[in-house]
């Protein structure tokens, strides 16, 4: 149903799983697997037989080693902007998805690779994760919002370190730094991350829309705004079938059956 040049798209148990697809380049980014990764995230999140997503790279070597260089190196300023709002566009499309996005990283997360698992929810690294945005060696700065990302997750102190220098750094210091959730074996990655997006997936869709808007929306704006956003969405929370669902549920000792409406 979902079928792409450069990347993978199976679904199952409602977990779609999106795997980047360019193994011999270590899964860099050239302008049609943007724009197709662009589209995909678009119909999957609006794919009422999805509920979580997990993003991933082909191969053990490379969850995704950034843009494409060898597309970038003759591009102009113009061609040069465009290239980097098409990128950001298509990260856009996966944080402004409705469902949660997982990245599950395996290997190489470089440049527009650290970029684009900044896009989703929740991060898993499998041990032999490589982050870094190494941009500055190449002459250029972070282009799909990196320099915007990373200092909201990291702080500016990390991100002007990582940001100047180029070093990559390993999957402990991403977890010590609060970029990733966990770290695991590279063997132990999908059937983590699969683990943790079943667990959501088991949890009501209307209200896990509503969170992900919460705290989204919420971190780029003052607290006050947000905290009233969350309020309006707190009580929107009382439209739907599941909350009802859920307090009887507990109220009745039960588990909870959400049917997503
Ligand atoms: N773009 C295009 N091709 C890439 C690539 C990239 N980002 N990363 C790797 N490749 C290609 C290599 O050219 C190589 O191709 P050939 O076999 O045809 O020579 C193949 O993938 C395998 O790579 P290496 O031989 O280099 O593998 P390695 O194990 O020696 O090194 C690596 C791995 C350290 C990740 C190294 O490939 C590397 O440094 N890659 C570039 C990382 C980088 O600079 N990323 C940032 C890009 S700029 C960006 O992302 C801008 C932005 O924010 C929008």
């Amino acid at each position: 149903m979902y079928t792409y040049e450069n990347l993978l798209v199976s679904l199952e148990e409602k977990i779609a799983t999106v795997t980047i697809n360019r193994p011999k380049v270590l899964n860099a980014l050239n302008k049609e697997t943007l724009l197709e990764v662009k589209a995909a995230f678009t119909a999957l999140g609006s794919d009422p037989g999805v509920k979580v997503i997990i993003l991933t790279g082909a191969g053990e070597k490379a969850f995704v080693a950034g843009a494409d260089i060898a597309f970038m190196q003759p591009l102009n300023a113009i061609e040069g902007f465009e290239f980097g709002r098409l990128g950001q566009e298509a990260f856009m499309a996966i944080e402004g998805c409705p469902k949660p996005v997982i990245a599950a990283i395996n290997g190489f997360a470089l440049g527009g690779g650290e970029e684009i698992c900044m896009a989703c929810d929740l991060r898993i690294a499998a041990e032999n994760a490589k982050f870094g945005q190494p941009e500055i060696n190449l002459g250029i700065i972070p282009g799909f919002a990196g320099t915007q990302r990373l200092t909201r997750l990291v702080g500016k102190t990390a991100a002007k370190y990582y940001i100047y220098t180029g070093d990559m750094f390993g999957a402990e210091e991403a977890f010590r730094l609060g970029l990733v959730n966990k770290v695991v074996p590279l063997a132990d990655l999908m059937a983590e991350a699969k683990a943790i997006a079943a667990k959501i997936a088991s949890k009501g869709a209307v209200s896990l829309k509503i969170a992900k808007s919460a705290i989204d929306v919420g971190i780029e704006t003052d607290f006050n705004t947000g905290s009233i956003h969350e309020a309006e969405l707190f009580g929107l929370c009382f439209a739907s079938a599941d909350q009802k669902e859920g307090m009887k549920a507990f109220l009745e000792k039960r588990k909870a059956e959400f049917i997503d409406k």
